[in-house]
């Protein structure tokens, strides 16, 4: 009878206990973060901070991309976080990339619709708008898809310098200079965050090649870390406050960013108070525990073992839970903000028609004009038939491979672009090319591949050149370069052009020439190519960068006129590879699988380099043509405060006849002292609107006497030197309209910092 009571008392009771047990466990969103830690076990708080692949028992790999446990959720999305149902915390999806969202555009679950996502212009293309305004737009567009797609943080902008051509990834980053890179990704966040999903910023810092990527350790001075390679980071965390910042893979100066809590913490949440979380590259780092303690947030993607490393770590003494809770609690405050954790209802239907459109209008926009001799642009009212050769005026490159890339549902050729445009292009000519590419990949899939790869420039016969010089007005000719993640672009079959390519320039120029016809020539790239032996030979040439999915209708947006190209290098095209301040150390020793690089060049990457060493170039930082003509009418200086803040205003007038669009760039010449400086910085830059001719428009431009300041890294802090200041209004570096000039009269130290990650040895870097 006793037994039976209780049985009768166990079962009635028990599930009032298991409630009241869940009611009072902390949930998050209702109780606070502080409390749902509490409520932690040690297990729990290691998982979180491991990425939930490891659940699953094998992960595997499709396309490229990870498939963990995204699978059931977003199939092709590159990683999943851990959930602890417990305690109410949601598992979020995380998803490449920077120039769309990369997720699998089938599903085997679902064979009823596609899953196509936009491919925007990549990073190099963004930058060359040089229009913040334009690219916070396309983030929003941008962000809308990562929210409809049922994402919560997409893995984008990556933001690492372009310090030498050659590397692999330099199409996903924007440019060689931190006041441009840190403003278009400070814009690219402010958009995609505007839809209530996250960024992450990446990869911090340092990684700027592939060749060895996971084990290389950049050798670095603090000067140049502190002025070129950290900069642009600071600006973007500073303008638009991104939800997660991802570290990069190699070492800096001895020690893996992964696990340097100098870079982490000391620099970016002690000196620049960023809020959000870290995570990992994938696989990026090797010691956990090390990692968390660096404050890496999380370890991405996460693999089996890993989340019991840190339960150990903490057990034995080496990791304090105080940094492990730390780590948590700055997930769970990200956590609180995504649409997962809010239940946000996707649409898995974003607007990609609209969206294609701001694709279009931004790739227009970036093209940059660099050469255009006797107005050979935009075509003329006579201009109908046209001959288009290259490889690429039919295939395309919309953006790179790799994490980078898209799983887009079209890319208009340029082909494509022009007829849309209502050119006549040459009928037999395109038969030709897709005749040979049929053949090449039948022949590649007859001799066992399984993805063909890009046929080599197929070799038009001299007849036909001849035959088609007589027959139409002009010769539009592509040469595309394509790169990616994993390896750098190799110097004689990528950056140069190939003599198959050069002899194509070569017989077109000159048949076309020989009647008076002309020739343009399109570089549709990932990045700086070489331009010896061909340059010449075009009228015209036309930088379309690799634009995204509407490439075509953008570039003949620009030939026909329809769009009056605005776009500016933010990349210099230098006259030899050798040019290059780090062509001698790059990618580092030894060359096969390098352990170390020496950034030797220190501060002088690119136009800082050029400018200072008076190193002539081919197309300078900031060059771009218009079919319009501009000027600078007015413009004035006030007078600098004490610390060297100034504010400069100007009236630029489109003296031309169309209607365009020009790019005001302030360049300032700091006084040397003990320390050496660049010969100009680029300071403050605007776009103007869209100018009609004789229209004028008034631009303000403001520098913090901060901005003027240089890194001594004997004193660890950042000094306005006293002295006599250049300030230049340029429409590019070398295109000077009027300088100004003032006098500080007191040095001003503007920023004390922590002094770390400082190079061990000497690094005998470079002096003007
Ligand atoms: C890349 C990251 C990318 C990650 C996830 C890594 O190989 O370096 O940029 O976000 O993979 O796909």
């Amino acid at each position: 009878m006793k037994l039976y009571l209780q049985l009768f008392f166990a079962l009635i009771l028990f599930p009032f206990l298991v409630q009241a047990q869940a009611v009072n466990t902390p949930q998050l969103g209702k109780s606070t973060v502080k409390e749902v830690i509490a409520a932690m076990t040690l297990q729990e708080k290691a998982q979180l901070v491991v990425g939930a692949t490891e659940l699953k028992k094998a992960s595997s790999t499709e396309n490229g991309t990870t498939i963990g446990f995204t699978e059931q959720r977003v199939p092709g999305a590159a990683g999943i976080m851990a959930a602890i149902p417990r305690l109410g915390i949601p598992a979020l999806i995380v998803s490449d990339g920077p120039a769309g969202v990369r997720i699998n555009p089938i599903r085997k679950a679902d064979r009823s619709r596609t899953y196509y996502a936009t491919a925007f212009p990549v990073g190099t293309s963004l930058a060359s708008t040089w229009d913040t305004k334009l690219v916070e737009e396309v983030g929003r567009a941008f962000g809308n898809e990562v929210k409809e797609y049922g994402i919560d943080i997409l893995l984008a902008p990556g933001m690492n310098i372009h310090r030498n051509p050659l590397n692999g990834r330099n199409f996903e980053y924007y440019s060689e200079d931190p006041l441009i890179s840190g403003k278009m990704a400070g814009a690219i966040v402010r958009g995609i965050q505007s839809n209530g999903v996250g960024t992450s910023v990446k990869h911090f810092s340092g990684n700027n090649q592939e060749a060895n990527r996971n084990g290389v350790d950049v050798i670095i001075s603090e000067r140049a870390l502190r002025e070129i390679y950290l900069r642009g980071f600071k600006i973007a965390i500073e303008e638009s406050d991104p939800w997660t910042v991802m570290s990069s893979y190699n070492k800096l100066n001895g020690v893996f960013t992964a696990e340097s809590r100098s870079l982490l913490t000391t620099i970016l949440r002690d000196e620049w108070k960023f809020k959000g979380f870290v995570m990992s590259d994938w696989g990026g780092g090797r010691d956990r525990p090390a990692m968390i303690r660096a404050g890496n947030d999380l370890i991405m993607p996460g693999r089996p073992g890993q989340s019991d490393m840190i339960v150990a770590a903490v057990n034995n003494g080496t990791l304090d839970v105080r940094s492990l809770d730390e780590s948590v609690e700055r997930i769970l405050n990200i956590i609180l903000k995504s649409p997962t954790f809010n239940k946000y209802a996707y649409s898995d239907k974003p607007d990609l028609r609209t969206h294609a459109d701001v694709v279009r209008r931004a790739a227009a926009e970036a093209i940059v004009l660099l050469k255009n001799e006797n107005k050979v642009l935009p075509f003329s009212n006579k201009t109908k038939s046209i001959a288009v050769f290259g490889n690429t005026s039919f295939k395309t490159i919309a953006g790179g491979w790799g994490s980078g890339d898209v799983n887009k549902a079209y890319v208009i050729s340029v082909i494509k672009g022009i007829s849309n445009a209502g050119y006549t292009v040459d009928n037999d000519l395109k038969k030709d090319y897709l005749h040979y590419f049929t053949r090449d990949s039948a022949v590649q899939m007859a001799a066992g591949a399984k993805w063909p790869k890009a046929a080599l420039e197929m070799v038009v016969p001299d007849s036909t050149i001849e035959e088609k010089a007589r027959t139409c007005d002009i010769a539009v000719l592509t040469i595309g370069r394509n790169s990616g993640e994993t390896s750098d672009r190799d110097l004689e079959k990528n950056y140069h052009l190939l003599p198959v390519e050069t002899e194509l320039i070569r017989k077109v120029a000159e048949a076309f020439h020989k009647r008076n016809k002309k020739l343009i020539i399109v570089l549709n790239v990932a990045g700086v190519v070489d331009m010896k032996g061909w340059k010449d030979n075009a009228d015209a040439i036309l930088l379309a960068w690799q634009p995204g999915q509407e490439a075509g209708n953008s570039i003949a947006d620009v030939l026909s006129g329809n769009v009056n190209p605005s776009g500016k290098l933010a990349t210099t095209f230098p006259l030899n590879y050798s040019d290059v301040s780090s062509s001698k150390n790059f990618p580092g020793t030894p060359v096969e699988k390098p352990l170390s690089v020496i950034y030797q060049e220190g501060i002088y990457v690119g136009y800082r380099y050029h400018d200072t060493f008076k190193v002539p170039v081919n197309y300078e930082f900031g060059y771009g043509l218009s079919y319009t003509n501009f000027a600078v009418t007015s413009y004035s200086i006030s007078k600098p405060s004490a610390d060297g803040s100034f504010e400069i205003n100007c009236r630029i007038k489109n003296t031309g006849k169309l209607a365009g669009k020009q790019v005001v760039q302030i360049y300032i010449a700091a006084p040397t002292s003990s320390l050496d400086k660049p010969a100009q910085e680029l300071k403050a830059f605007g776009k103007t609107v869209l100018l009609s001719p004789g229209q004028s428009q008034q631009m303000r431009f403001t520098v913090r006497g901060q901005d003027l300041a240089s890194f001594y890294s004997d004193k660890s802090a950042w000094v306005t030197d006293a002295g006599r200041y250049e300030v230049k209004i340029g429409f590019s570096s070398r295109d000077i309209q009027n300088t100004a000039s003032f006098v500080l009269k007191n040095s001003v130290v503007v920023g004390k910092v922590n002094k770390v990650i400082a190079p061990v040895l000497p690094l005998n870097e470079f002096k003007p």
